[in-house]
């Protein structure tokens, strides 16, 4: 019998013309392209036509079991931490704007009794990520094995670290849609997050689904379906999954970059920081601990009382991080001021996004270094009061050149009116398995 072999112009041009892809043509091309033998540029095409094609969920389901497949899956259930299983729970964001929120929340739930294998991203598109906001803390690496996983599971009860050899196909093709604009996609987003998360170990999982300007699917309808599409994938691999869907309109909190970021969530560990940043940490913490079944006391009084910050510190230390070292800070800073007096608007979270990612804060080539220091300060927050003058947002770069083209992102992104603009609630629904 002759084995039938596939191509990848075949696969490419099949969805191309809005046809459906075989499992076995998933399985081919998902392996093939992570041994190298189907190339970044024929990779590149098939991506931009699911973009413009989309995909069923049955193909979505096959490509993220493909990119499973395509590395190790990692089991921690014999694990113990002071001689008792651990709960293990983990979470991951769609991708926002100043959405440092796994940084104080892993912390956040260890301090309540759960343990969180996190296998975190690097930035997306206008997105941050996880690994490159952390890696501005001196000496820290996430470029750790499974053995200091599963040592940092039982010690210090986290780890968060980059996928490495959990779905390889995803870090390829990850890094291929962050320089090939295709990371606005749900099927692409669906299988790169599931991916992922499902190769990880976790017991349980909640997600943070992006609705507004600033998420990358734009309408409210597919941040929802969306949402529906990954719950779906969790039950249907056996993990009790949640999503939260929450509003993206606006920048998370007062900081977007990165050591910015690392900066704001210690103000959080340390029981201050932005009203929204908190909000949004302590009830994904709660959604965790409950889907973990950790009848905890409630997170908020592990921030205020200082037990996350002491989670953190032993997080970062495992990582060769030093939190005593002052974070890096960029050579470069410029700031907005208000052109009237009256009440800050709206404030559009794509914009600042793609100033800050045009600040140096993320990549235009794979693989690319990221400006530690790059990134934005936002003084006045929708709603709050301006005074004719006042500083609005600082931006940090070590590239002068740079501001010109942030500044011009940020035209008609904000504006300061007569009337505070209309409150939007930040936990919109959840949808459980
Ligand atoms: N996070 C991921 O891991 N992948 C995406 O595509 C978006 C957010």
């Amino acid at each position: 019998m002759t084995q039938f072999t596939f191509d990848a112009p075949t696969v490419i041009r099949t969805k191309r013309d809005g046809g459906r892809l075989t499992d076995d043509a998933i399985d081919w091309v998902i392996d093939a392209y992570t041994r190298g033998t189907v190339g970044d540029e024929q990779m590149a095409a098939l991506l931009m036509a699911i973009f413009l094609r989309g995909m069923d969920r049955d193909e979505i389901s096959r490509w993220t079991a493909a990119m499973i497949n395509s590395g190790e899956r990692l089991d921690f259930s014999e694990l113990r931490r002071d001689g008792r299983p651990l709960a293990l729970v983990d979470k991951h964001s769609t991708g926002g704007v100043g959405d440092k929120i796994t940084i104080p929340l892993v912390a956040l739930v260890v301090a309540c009794g759960g343990a969180v294998p996190q296998a975190a991203g690097r930035g997306l598109g206008h997105t941050g990520g996880t690994l490159d906001k952390l890696e501005s803390i001196p000496g820290f690496t996430a470029e750790i094995g499974k053995a200091q996983v599963r040592q940092q599971l039982c010690e210090v009860g986290a780890a968060i670290f980059a996928a490495g050899d959990l779905a390889p196909a995803d870090r390829k093709i990850y890094a291929l849609r962050d320089v090939t604009a295709t990371t606005e996609s749900l099927p692409l987003i669906a299988s790169s997050v599931m991916s992922k998360k499902l190769a990880e170990g976790a017991d349980a999982l909640v997600l943070d689904v992006k609705v507004g300007a600033g998420a990358f699917l734009k309408k409210e309808q597919e941040s929802w379906e969306l949402a529906r599409t990954m719950v779906a994938l969790g039950a249907a691999h056996g993990i009790p999954t949640r999503a939260v869907l929450t509003d993206m309109s606006c920048p998370l909190g007062r900081a977007v970059g990165n050591a910015v970021e690392v900066a704001e969530s210690l103000e959080v560990l340390a029981g201050g920081g932005p009203d929204d940043v908190v909000a949004l940490t302590v009830a994904l913490a709660r959604d965790m601990l409950e889907l973990a079944g950790v009848d905890a006391r409630d997170p908020a009084d592990a921030l205020r009382d200082g037990t996350a910050m002491d989670s953190f510190r032993a997080i970062v230390t495992a990582q060769g991080g030093d939190l005593r070292a002052p974070l890096p800070k960029a050579t470069h800073s410029e700031t907005v001021t208000a052109p009237r007096g009256g009440t800050m608007g709206d404030i559009d979270a794509l914009a600042v996004g793609m100033a800050v990612w045009r600040l140096g804060a993320g990549r235009t080539a794979p693989g690319e270094k990221v400006q530690a220091g790059a990134g934005m300060l936002i003084h006045r927050r929708p709603g709050e009061p301006v005074a004719a003058g006042d500083q609005l947002f600082t931006l940090y770069t070590d590239t002068p050149d740079r501001v010109g083209p942030a500044l011009a992102e940020l035209d008609g992104a904000w504006n300061v009116q007569d009337r505070a603009p209309e409150s939007r609630p930040l936990i919109i629904d959840r949808i459980s398995s």
